[in-house]
């Protein structure tokens, strides 16, 4: 089958390398013709781990093109799979500029039927616009079908969950245009659910809003841990034993980041309200999810005392989790802006990323970045920071603080090393 991927960001260049590995023949592209240009000579502008390897393979056979013309590649495609970004408006809602422009353009080359597939994270009633947008640009009805078709990768691990996703939602008017859409994925092995369209697209709002909800759930239960000495760890696993709750997200930390919770929560409640629905537990969801950073402010603020001047903090870690460049609502670097908006000097290391912060100091390896340090934040829960040499740290810090802000160290391991370990929820 040939298909045509508009948007070659995270999303649409995972399922681009995955369509095709399967073996069909895509076409991905994207406005940024910069963009285009590197992935046709190889250049993969995001990191993601064994993506770069499986787009060569699939260019060298001959079964994933890149091209910047996206109406050309549009027109010829059967299948085209929309992929562009749908970020946070400044009320909230999801911004639909771009899949409007997609629409539009489309819109201009549909000689022949096509079935248009939305993977991007779009708002209930999102594929319902779209059906009279085409038509208002002069598309006859019968020219298109479209099935909403939502991705629920993660970054760090997209491939691994675009290959072995734990199921595939396939939301369709007609019985034949979802079954079209499942035959896409054949060589994948899950369960499928063929559901309406606006089921479809409430299933992945609920989705990211029940996994965000399990985060603060875990932030808010670490707060009852820090006042009674008791180690949010320890009863995260104890509650993640039950079935029914299971172990996943109740990982305590810094809170929720990344280009899709902390939008999609926000999503999600403004269309309730243009509904007159009001959504009270996400919003104590968000709420938990704000404060949860100044709580450890104040925990560090605590650690260090009142006078600011000269006071020095590393942090290490700036992306909004590991395994990844994306520093879309980095939790990491929201805090980063508190600590200079504290007064303190903050020296800060990535592995990945050394994005421009004003008054942030980027250094070039961790080490620099804890020289004469009074404390340590570990706000990005990177291997390559945990697996640190921490008796190297430990020589080069002025002050023995650590305030592990993802909960990835060893408690014991740092006070043997002599550190103060603070972690989030623990004694
Ligand atoms: C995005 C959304 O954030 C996510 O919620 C949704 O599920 C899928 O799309 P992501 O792939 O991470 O996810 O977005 P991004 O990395 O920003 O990539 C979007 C790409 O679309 C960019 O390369 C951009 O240049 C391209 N684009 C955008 C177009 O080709 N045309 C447009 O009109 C707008
Ligand atoms: C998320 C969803 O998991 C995925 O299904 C959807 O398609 C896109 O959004 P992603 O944002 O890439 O994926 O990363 P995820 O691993 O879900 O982490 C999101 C944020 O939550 C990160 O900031 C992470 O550090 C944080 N998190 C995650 C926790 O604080 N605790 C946890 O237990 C899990």
């Amino acid at each position: 089958m040939n298909i045509c991927i508009v948007g070659a960001g995270y999303v649409g260049l995972t399922t681009a390398a995955v369509l095709a590995n399967i073996g069909h023949t895509v076409y991905c592209t994207d406005r940024d013709a910069t963009k285009i240009d590197k992935l046709k000579r190889g250049i993969v502008p995001i990191f993601e781990p064994g993506l770069t390897e499986m787009i060569a393979l699939n260019q060298a056979e001959g079964r994933l093109f890149f091209g910047a013309n996206v109406r050309r590649h549009m027109m010829n495609c059967p299948v085209v799979m929309i992929a562009v970004g749908t970020p946070s408006a400044k009320n909230g809602s999801a911004d639909m500029r771009f899949v409007r422009c997609v629409v539009k353009d489309l819109s201009l080359v549909i000689r022949s039927p096509k079935t248009i597939i939305m993977k991007s994270t779009v708002p209930p009633g999102t594929a319902d616009w779209i059906d009279t947008l085409l038509q208002e640009y002069g598309v006859s009805p019968d020219m298109f079908e479209l099935a909403s078709n939502p991705e629920f990768l993660r970054e760090g691990s997209a491939i691994e969950d675009t290959v072995h996703p734990d199921r595939i939602i396939i939301g369709a008017k007609k019985k034949e245009t979802a079954l079209m859409v499942k035959e896409l994925y054949h060589a994948i092995e899950t369960k499928f659910l063929l559901t309406g369209r606006m089921e479809a697209e409430l299933i992945k709002y609920a989705s990211n809003a029940f996994l965000a909800t399990k985060i603060s759930f875990i932030n808010e239960i670490s707060r009852v841990c820090d006042v009674f000495n008791a180690d949010i760890t320890e009863v995260a696993r104890g509650i993640g034993m039950d079935d029914r709750i299971g172990p996943k997200f109740l990982h305590a930390g810094l809170g929720y980041g990344g280009s899709c919770f902390p939008k999609d929560v926000n999503a999600l409640n403004y269309s309730a309200s243009s509904k007159e629905v009001e959504l009270e537990l996400l919003e104590a969801v968000m709420k938990i999810n704000r404060s949860q950073l100044e709580i450890y402010m104040n925990k560090l603020n605590h650690k260090l005392g009142k006078n600011r001047d000269h006071v020095r903090i590393a942090v290490w870690g700036a992306t909004f989790k590991e395994n990844t460049d994306d520093i879309r609502y980095s939790q990491a670097i929201a805090f980063m802006k508190k600590l200079t908006k504290q007064g303190y000097e903050v020296y800060a290391y990535d592995p990945l990323v050394s994005p421009p912060i004003p008054s942030v100091v980027w250094c070039s390896d961790k080490y620099k970045a804890v020289v004469q340090a009074d404390a340590l934040v570990i706000a990005t829960g990177w291997p390559e920071l945990i697996e640190a040499d921490w008796n190297r740290v430990k020589q080069l810090m002025k002050r023995n603080i650590v305030l592990d802000g993802r909960n990835c160290l060893d408690k014991k391991t740092m006070e043997a090393y002599g550190f103060e370990l603070a972690g989030v929820g623990r004694p």
